[in-house]
């Protein structure tokens, strides 16, 4: 099983270039599916989750070609609307097509991705979404599928800003007669990416970014290019990889509005953020502070954020909390922090971290894209060496992640054992 070895206490120093965001260029690929044309995706990253997404589109008779960070995607001549359960449950995401083959096909049958390491994930608001707009919706105990009945565009409210049903919902209703509005709709940056891809095929949304997102449906939508934002959260991690190692780095090719909240407490906790035209300047190399967080939907505190802060905030002064509001089971990582030797405690969906100056290499286990990267951060922070296996969450979600590590200083190696 592939792993990776890290030998820390080595200041990072230098540039990155932050890739593009996996999270924006998911669903944007399977908006791709309701477009009759060629689209044409810049900036879209390498990564094992983007190599999943590919594999379902063609399932569905798309063709995909990749060069370099360009993905070109024609859906002209799609054949079935099924996404079986070995590709869905490889990701999670899988199930943003659904929205994407009912307003392509007005029927669609995808096998339910199922639970995750961090949680149960429900598709509820999803599928009632659906129903709102006419489709008849029977979720069964593997498949879930939908089937047009009389379409309309109506008022749904969501009970939660959920990101994957507003993206679910947009994708669907875009091409349904009449004018669909959602409610507390998700207000992520991806969603912004999202509406933006879409109109650009000649969609008509707008709101997006806000809680009211309003959809007026087209007849169909052609072809069109996009590019993809910055990803967020790979600028955060390596934000904090700057800072757990109390090195200086450039990150080149980041929006400093989408990564505000993570910026905000570096600040407080004493790193300074510099930002400059092409991107923005970490530097670590004041005494850090204790600080208290609590994940909330964008523009609070990120939750794909909170591993990667408290490996962070387990080795600066003082006890800090962190409060996981997002999902129930996002503390995976705290378990092989400890064998870290950080001082973390958990009561419930609170974490108790009481900082300290060292931290100690060990032999530890990733068990999810997020809880991986916090312990890469963590192995780069400690002293000796420290060996990570199931690294393979990790490829899910970072784009040459130990190379853009190793360029910038650190002392890490992939190894097939
Ligand atoms: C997306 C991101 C993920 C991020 C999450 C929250 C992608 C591909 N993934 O996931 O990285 O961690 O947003 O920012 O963009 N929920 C329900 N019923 C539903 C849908 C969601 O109860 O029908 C609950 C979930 O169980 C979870 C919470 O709502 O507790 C947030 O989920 P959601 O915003 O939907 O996250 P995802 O779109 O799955």
């Amino acid at each position: 099983m592939e792993h990776f070895i890290i030998n820390g206490k080595k200041p990072l120093a230098g540039k990155v270039l932050i890739s593009g965001s996996k999270n924006a260029t998911l669903p944007i690929m399977a908006a791709s599916l309701i477009s009759n044309g060629e689209v044409v995706l810049k900036g879209v990253p390498d990564l094992e989750d983007i190599t999943v997404m590919s594999e379902a589109l063609k399932l569905f008779g798309a063709k995909v070609d990749r060069e370099n960070d360009t993905l070109i995607i024609n859906s002209r001549n799609l054949n079935s609307c099924e996404l079986p359960e070995d590709i869905s449950r490889k990701m999670r995401a899988s199930n943003l097509v659904m929205g994407a083959l009912l307003a392509r096909f007005n029927e669609a049958k995808v096998a339910y991705p199922g639970g995750c390491a961090i949680g149960t994930r429900p598709m509820d608001l999803h599928l009632k979404g659906f129903e709102s707009l006419g489709h008849r919706i029977s979720d069964g105990h593997s498949y879930m599928t939908g089937k047009g009945g009389n379409l309309e565009g109506t008022e749904i409210l969501l009970d939660f800003p959920s990101v994957g049903a507003t993206e679910n919902i947009m994708m669907a209703a875009s091409v349904i007669p009449g004018i669909t509005t959602i409610r507390n709709a998700a207000r992520e940056p991806e969603i912004i990416d999202l509406q933006n891809f879409l109109n650009c095929l000649g969609a008509k949304i707008t709101g997006a970014g806000s809680d009211t997102i309003r959809i007026k449906g087209v007849n169909e939508l052609g072809s069109g290019e996009h590019q993809i934002i910055p990803d967020r959260i790979e600028a955060g991690t390596f934000m904090v990889a700057a800072a757990i190692t109390r090195g200086e780095v450039e990150l080149q090719n980041v929006i400093l509005e989408h990564i505000q909240p993570v910026v905000a407490k570096l600040k407080e906790i004493g790193v300074e953020v510099i930002p400059y035209k092409a991107g923005l300047i970490v530097k670590a190399n004041k005494r850090l502070r204790n600080t208290d967080i609590k994940t909330m939907p964008y523009p609070g505190f990120p939750t794909d954020m909170q591993a990667q802060m408290m490996a962070l905030l387990a080795t600066v002064n003082g006890t800090s909390i962190i409060v996981e509001t997002i999902f129930e089971n996002r503390f995976m990582h705290v378990q092989e922090l400890r064998r870290m030797a950080a001082e973390i405690k958990i009561e419930g969906r609170v974490a108790i971290i009481k900082g300290k100056s060292k931290l100690e290499g060990a032999i530890v286990e990733a068990t999810d894209l997020r809880a991986g990267a916090a312990l890469v951060l963590a192995g780069l922070a400690a002293e000796g060496e420290t060996i990570i296996n199931k690294i393979a969450h990790i490829d899910r979600g970072y784009d040459k992640f130990h190379i853009k590590l190793s360029d910038l200083g650190a002392e890490i190696i992939r190894k097939l054992e």
